[in-house]
């Protein structure tokens, strides 16, 4: 569901100068863009220390004891909204899923309206996943200064949590930034999800960083800085440490005619056995879900030993803790 008034956030400031506090804490997570390594890196520390290994008992702590989380989520998600109600959970908040299409919201509520009613009940964090650009920062920058919100997604253009869940995986499978070659592969032009992952790789200091997709599907090659913007599969994937797949966004894109039919996308540009010949002998594939088998991942490919889908996944509840754990720090700071 859109915002009532569309317009009414467009001209909210840069997510980047919101999200810290004067003191440079942590106090919105809306956008990976302008965070240094050093607060990247602490935050990928921190969420390590919540990873317990399969089948022993989860990570807890009552850091956000008598905090309240609220999920609002715009636009649908398994794994961010799951993740992010379990984080919370496991460190002792109390955890709102605003069920948005019975909400007030579909009598023509206003955003910021609701978002004063959930402040009325003093909820602490608002996690706001939205179709449209600019409605986290537009929350975060009318928001009440008790209040921390956390971008879990928005439009094309951000989707941090994924970023920094990307990243541990790597770090966790390859170590140091430094000497990897990363390809992100697939519907680059409308994925939060790369810009994100690209983003922080940069920071990180990647070594070398290729966006490979379609023509039609591509970012301006400004837009990542030290990117390497590719349209040939083959070339992008050659002796990567890591491929990252992603799917076509249809939801984003206005006119479904302009991107390559499902047969002549998997052909192209779709990560096989076949083709993962062609990188590093040890690379890793990973994929932010959810997946369609066959299409952007061969299926058997998403469940070999080079896959780490699933640890994508366990890390996003580990990434979410540590986030959630920092800016409750900041609240406490105030
Ligand atoms: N990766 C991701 O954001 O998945 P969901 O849409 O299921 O949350």
């Amino acid at each position: 569901m859109p915002v009532s008034n569309p317009t009414e956030f467009q001209t909210s400031p840069d997510s980047a100068d919101l999200q810290l506090s004067a003191d440079g804490r942590l106090r919105h997570l809306l956008t990976l863009r302008g965070l240094s390594r050093a607060q990247i890196t602490d935050l990928l520390d921190q969420s390590d220390k919540f990873l317990s290994p399969p089948g022993s008992p989860v990570i807890r702590s009552k850091v956000l004891a008598g905090r309240t989380i609220a999920n609002l989520f715009f636009e649908p998600s398994t794994r961010t909204r799951a993740s992010f109600q379990l984080a919370a959970t496991r460190l002792g908040a109390d955890v709102l899923n605003l069920d948005v299409n019975t909400s007030s919201r579909a009598k023509g509520e206003s955003i910021l309206d609701t978002i004063y009613t959930l402040q009325a009940m003093q909820v602490d964090i608002l996690v706001v996943r939205d179709a449209s650009t600019g409605v986290p920062a537009y929350i975060a920058s009318n928001a009440s200064e008790t209040v921390s919100i956390l971008n879990a997604g928005e439009s094309i253009v951000a989707h941090p949590t994924q970023g920094l869940l990307d990243l541990l995986t790597i770090r966790q499978h390859k170590g140091a930034f430094e000497n990897l070659a990363v390809a992100i592969v697939g519907d680059i032009a409308h994925s939060r999800v790369a810009r994100s992952a690209a983003e922080g790789l940069m920071t990180m200091g990647v070594g070398e960083l290729r966006l490979v997709s379609p023509r039609g599907l591509a970012l301006d090659a400004d837009t990542i800085p030290g990117a390497q913007v590719l349209h040939d599969l083959d070339a992008g994937i050659r002796d990567a440490d890591v491929v990252m797949a992603l799917r076509i966004q249809r939801e984003r894109i206005d006119d479904i005619d302009d991107i390559p039919g499902i047969d002549e996308y998997a052909a192209n540009f779709g990560i096989s056995h076949d083709r993962m010949k062609l990188a590093a002998p040890d690379a890793i594939v990973m994929h932010p879900g959810p997946i369609n088998r066959g299409v952007e991942i061969e299926s058997s490919l998403a469940d070999s030993s080079a896959s780490v889908i699933t640890k994508q996944v366990t890390n996003g509840v580990a990434v979410r803790m540590a986030v959630l754990s920092t800016v409750a720090k900041t609240l406490d700071a105030r």
